[in-house]
């Protein structure tokens, strides 16, 4: 169990959160924000939020609720906040001029030991770094929404982010039980948004073109590829799937992977079409009405939270 200290910036949804990750894996965590009033409502969420986690039986790590949230303080000063720090995480929104002035001021006070990973879902590190002194000690580390459950964690570096930087902060991710990919050089949205945005175009082109309905594209998800994707990738599953392996697989089946690819149509630009925005908005709201969103959000955590405790338990 450690006790080296880290530190969040930003103390929104996704800040909360990693201060929660780190905390059960027994590290010292300062959060920090702009706005002193978001710190005091983190801690207070937070220090409800593990109690809540505890009486379902979800609370991670082996500390008590009350042992977590002691290791958990708030910080009104940048230069305070990186003092010793092994790790810092950046959790600010998503605007780029904002990443770029916080990244220009930890420039100046960042220690040599010190890694400073973006949380960041869209922007590759190479566009707030450049120009930085202590740019090899930056990468991104993006996490997927809600990463208490879910344990995934990109990492991105940027062309002059160092190895040991990128190995010590999948060693950190890996001593919290989330699990780290590398990608190892960065590349627009990443691994996980071009998948899922690759999968968007196409629901959006079926349901656009009177094939399927909503319900029905989500199901082929939830129902169907999904149930494997929780166990399996894709290539793993190409691989079980022929008797001859991987190889065999797209020997017999790239012809019609080919044709098929072929039909896709182009690339839709989803807020210039408003005819199947409106189709989907009203099939979507029909099934979950917007008054119901929350209610919908924490049945998934729920399930969240059910099927990585089954999947902790499989090899
Ligand atoms: P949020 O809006 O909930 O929280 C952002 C926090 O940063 C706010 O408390 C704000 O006061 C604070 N802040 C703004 N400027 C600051 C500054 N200069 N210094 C310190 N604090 C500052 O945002 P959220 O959703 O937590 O997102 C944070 C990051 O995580 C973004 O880069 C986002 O792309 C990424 N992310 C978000 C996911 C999501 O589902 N919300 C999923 C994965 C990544």
């Amino acid at each position: 169990m450690s006790c080296q200290k880290i530190g969040i910036v930003g103390s929104g949804l996704i800040g909360r959160a990693w201060a929660m990750l780190f905390a059960a894996a027994g590290y010292r965590v300062q959060l920090y924000d702009i706005l002193e009033t978001q710190v005091d409502g983190a801690l207070l969420e937070i220090q409800k939020e593990l109690h809540s986690l505890k009486a379902k039986g979800a609370l991670r790590g082996q500390l008590s609720p009350e042992a977590q949230f002691e290791l958990i303080s708030g910080c009104t000063d940048l230069k305070q906040l990186v003092e010793n720090a092994l790790h810092i995480q950046e959790c600010i929104p998503e605007l780029l001029q904002l990443k770029r002035d916080l990244y220009a001021q930890l420039d100046e006070v960042l220690e040599s030991q010190t890694v400073v990973a973006s949380s960041t879902s869209t922007f590759m590190p190479s566009l707030y770094t450049e120009g930085l002194k202590q740019r090899s000690q930056m990468l991104v580390a993006h996490p997927l929404n809600p990463p208490y459950f879910i344990p995934l964690v990109e990492l991105v570096p940027a062309p002059w982010t160092n190895k040991e930087t990128v190995e010590s902060t999948r060693q950190l991710m890996l001593a919290l039980g989330q699990r780290p990919v590398v990608l190892n050089r960065e590349v627009q949205g990443f691994a996980t948004n071009r998948i899922q945005y690759a999968i968007l175009n196409e629901v959006w082109r079926l349901v656009g073109g009177g094939i399927i309905s909503v319900e029905d594209v989500d199901r082929v998800l939830s129902d169907g590829l999904g149930l494997r994707y929780a166990l399996l990738g894709s290539l793993e599953t190409a691989h079980l799937n022929a008797p001859g392996g991987v190889a065999d697989y797209f020997q017999r089946f790239g012809g019609e992977i080919a044709a098929v690819s072929a039909s896709y149509g182009p690339t839709p630009d989803m807020r210039n079409e408003g005819e199947t925005l409106a189709e989907i908005a009203s099939q979507c709201e029909e099934l979950v009405p917007l008054e119901a969103l929350q209610q919908r959000r924490a049945t998934r955590d729920e399930f969240l939270t059910r099927l990585s405790t089954l999947k902790r338990q499989l090899p």
